[in-house]
């Protein structure tokens, strides 16, 4: 067992956990914040993106036990009292159907966003189509996440 402090959503939290602990189990098991969908067992889904420190990491990737002292946060963060524009895109576009794939590819759009924006490059249609390769979504949405995360862009 390991005692592990970290923000997430810019709350100081410390936890006694196993030292095997996902970022995931971490988030979901200890702090309740299940907004963080764990949706395969191999790292290839993405619906348990979250970031970590700014930037998209999958959180069943992630030892908890490694992160201590880490910057989280999760879908339930990303809303600062009113829907972040990615929020309000995906609603606007159509862009969740489920939804269980959602928060991930929200934390994973505002990521991209931000990226691109900090180096000055076009976030284009293409671009983002490469950049979800780690996204999967089951309802098969793409096109409708694709305008989603477009359209955030341009409001961001
Ligand atoms: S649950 Fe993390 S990638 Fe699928
Ligand atoms: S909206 Fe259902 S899995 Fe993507």
């Amino acid at each position: 067992m390991t005692n592990v402090k970290m923000k997430v959503n810019g709350k100081e939290v410390s936890r006694e956990v196993p030292d095997e602990t996902l970022l995931s189990e971490f988030l979901r098991e200890q702090l309740r914040l299940t907004g963080t969908h764990i949706g395969c067992d191999t790292s290839q889904c993405g619906a348990c993106a979250v970031h970590v420190n700014g930037k998209v990491v999958k959180a069943c990737t992630a030892l908890a036990v490694s992160l201590d002292g880490a910057d989280v946060t999760t879908i339930e963060g990303l809303a600062n009292g009113e829907l972040h524009p990615m929020q309000v895109a995906f609603n606007d576009n159509h862009g969740l159907q489920c939804g269980f794939c959602t928060p991930g590819m929200i934390m994973a759009g505002v990521d991209m966003v931000n990226r691109y924006k900090a180096e000055g490059r076009d976030l284009t249609s293409d671009a983002i189509r490469h950049e979800l390769e780690g996204n999967i979504c089951r309802c098969t949405g793409y096109h409708n996440i694709v305008k989603s995360i477009e359209d955030a862009a341009a409001k961001m």
